[in-house]
């Protein structure tokens, strides 16, 4: 496993949505070429949303790609807050990739039923691919919350009182997470730039626990890198 952490700076969200789309394009080639599939663990929250919108018009075998889920909030099947309807409309909905490879997490369910049921289900899917991820104004990401304790021995965790609404959450756990070839975070907004900042620090926040065998690529619009990191002109 490689903690290492490479912190890219872009202008603003609409060039992060472009830089997170060819990363993922590309990682899916890599892949599929290698391994004759693509699974990517999604990230939940409103700023992913727009890298799935552009992901509709994508290049790529749709057919390959297997699609898993980060956390999600116990809310209906259909409720217009779980980050599954999120990333149904914005892109799944429109791309041939066959219902079958594609992996909600059952948080209709109760969240301890829901979190056994997914546990289930990812543990033959690892390691996977690329995991996207988002992080909170607190340091959370995915539904792992700053002073939230989960077992170490577990892939996908229940979560209660989340700090963010709704209070009950299921979410893959760090050690699930990290189980991957690739894993890119995303964060826009002035509202991250504290999180980011304690997070170089090396304060022992969710998000800092992470890791993945090639290292980690965070993706910041300059809102959120402002007088932390200089812009990256690659
Ligand atoms: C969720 C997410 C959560 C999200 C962050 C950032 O279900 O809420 O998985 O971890 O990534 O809270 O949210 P925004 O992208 O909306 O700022």
């Amino acid at each position: 496993m490689h903690d290492l952490v490479r912190w890219h700076c872009f202008a603003d969200a609409d060039t992060v949505a472009d830089e997170a789309l060819v990363r993922i394009l590309d990682a899916a080639q890599r892949a599929i070429e290698a391994r004759g599939r693509f699974s990517i663990v999604l990230a939940g929250g409103t700023t992913p949303e727009q890298v799935y919108r552009k992901l509709k018009a994508g290049k790529t075998d749709w057919t390959r790609w297997f699609i898993w889920f980060g956390d999600e909030r116990c809310l209906p099947v259909d409720h217009p807050d779980r980050n599954s309807v999120m990333a149904q409309h914005a892109w799944l909905a429109h791309v041939p990739i066959p219902a079958e490879q594609i992996f909600p997490i059952p948080a209709e369910l109760d969240p301890q039923q829901a979190a056994d049921a997914y546990e289930a289900l990812i543990t033959s899917a690892r390691p996977f691919d690329l995991v996207l991820l988002g992080i909170g104004e607190d340091g959370h990401t995915a539904s792992l919350f700053p002073g939230q304790v989960h077992p170490d021995e577990r892939l996908v965790v229940p979560v209660f009182n989340a700090p963010k609404p709704p209070p009950e959450r299921v979410s893959l756990s760090v050690a699930a997470l990290s189980d991957t070839h690739e894993m890119c975070v995303l964060v826009t907004g002035e509202a991250k730039r504290e999180a980011v900042q304690r997070w170089r620090q090396g304060v022992d926040l969710p998000v800092a626990r992470l890791s993945s065998a090639t290292g980690i690529d965070v993706l910041l619009d300059a809102t959120a890198c402002e007088g932390i990191i200089p812009a990256d002109d690659s």
